[in-house]
This record gives structure tokens, C-alpha cells and sequence, in this order.
């Protein structure tokens, strides 16, 4: 039923179910942007929800002096790490490129450190052991990698880290 007259402007009750209408597609829409680059990791066939690292693990490397580069597929997450690193004055020796991991060599890289989840370990771990220099480490957040040996753990619960040293697990590779 319509309280509009064939060829005159939308009635007042019809002009508010237009606004409401276009006022909740607008919602549902912002939610879309907002949620799906945090869904869709885990979606993905190597699944890599967005988990985030506790306080105690945020590595400081950047500070340290170290160049630090940061790869993420979630935008967000991506403009968020450039605004603290921006925020900790650390701007300049950090980048943070909105890209695949599994598409990014880390041939260059003399130390790499991940939080992943279990599903993704073994696969990164052939990854980084075809792609490191013999000099590399690895620092694991959360989740060891399932074959190499650490040559120190750190931390307790959620907050352990393990050290990975390429020396071990480029002549322990199969
Ligand atoms: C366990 S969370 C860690 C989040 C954050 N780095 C931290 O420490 O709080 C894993 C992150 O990996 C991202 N991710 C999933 N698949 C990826 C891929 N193929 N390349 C790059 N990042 C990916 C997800 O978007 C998610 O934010």
C-alpha cells in the first residue's frame, strides 16, 4: 500500500522508509569496509585471523635502531602501525606495505619476526628456510615453528617468544 498519489512527490511516511531504508544500507555498508579486511584472512586457504599480540609482545625493534618492515594484508591495521609508528617517533626506520606474505621474498631480511597462527607455521617455516641467509634469526610470537629447535624461549602463556637461529635449521633442513 502507498500514501503516494500516481505522478506527485513521495508522501512524508514514504520519504522516511527511503531515508531509514538508505540510512541502514549505509550502515550495513560501513560495516562491510570496516569488518571484512579482518574476516577475510581467515578465509583465506593458508587461514590467518587477526589475533591481537598483547602488550608485553609488541616488538620494539624500531626503537632499537633496527629498519623495521612490516607487512599486512588489512589495511587498517597497515595505516594503524604507521600512525604509531609515527606516534613513537619511529617513523623513519619502519615501513608497512599492504601485501601477501606468501608473495614477499625475505631473502634480504637478517631478522624476521611473526605472529602466525598453528595452521600457517609449517608452511612459513619451508618458506624462511629456502629464502634466509645463514646469518638470519627468527623470532616466533605465540606459536613455535613445529620442526625447528629454538635456541632460546622467552615469556610464559600467550606472551612466549622463540628464538630461531638460521645456523640450526639451514643444516638440520631435509
Ligand atoms: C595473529 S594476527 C597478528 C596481528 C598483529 N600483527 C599483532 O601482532 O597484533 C595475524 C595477522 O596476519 C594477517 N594476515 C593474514 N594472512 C596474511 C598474509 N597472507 N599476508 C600478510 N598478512 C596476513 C591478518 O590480517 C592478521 O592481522
Amino acid at each position: 500500500m502507498s500514501d503516494q498519489a500516481p505522478g506527485s512527490r513521495p508522501g512524508p511516511r514514504r520519504r522516511w522508509g527511503l531515508v531509514l531504508l538508505g540510512a541502514a544500507g549505509g550502515a550495513a555498508f560501513a560495516l562491510y569496509v570496516a569488518a571484512a579486511p579482518f574476516v577475510a584472512p581467515a578465509l583465506r586457504r593458508v587461514c590467518l585471523p587477526f589475533v591481537p599480540a598483547s602488550t608485553v609482545q609488541v616488538i620494539a625493534a624500531a626503537k632499537q635502531g633496527f629498519r623495521a618492515v612490516g607487512y599486512e594484508l588489512n589495511p587498517w591495521l597497515v595505516w594503524y602501525s604507521r600512525y604509531r609508528a609515527w606516534r613513537e617517533g619511529v617513523h623513519h626506520n619502519t615501513r608497512f606495505y599492504i601485501s601477501d606474505l606468501w608473495k614477499v621474498s625475505f631473502s634480504e631480511y637478517s631478522n624476521v619476526v611473526i605472529f602466525g597462527v598453528p595452521q600457517m607455521m609449517q608452511s612459513l617455516e619451508e618458506k624462511l628456510q629456502s629464502e634466509l641467509k645463514g646469518n638470519a634469526r627468527v623470532v616466533a610470537c605465540r606459536f613455535p615453528f613445529p620442526s625447528w629447535i629454538a635456541v632460546h624461549e622467552s615469556g610464559k602463556g600467550i606472551d612466549t617468544a622463540w628464538l630461531y637461529d638460521a645456523k640450526s635449521f639451514k643444516t638440520t633442513a631435509k
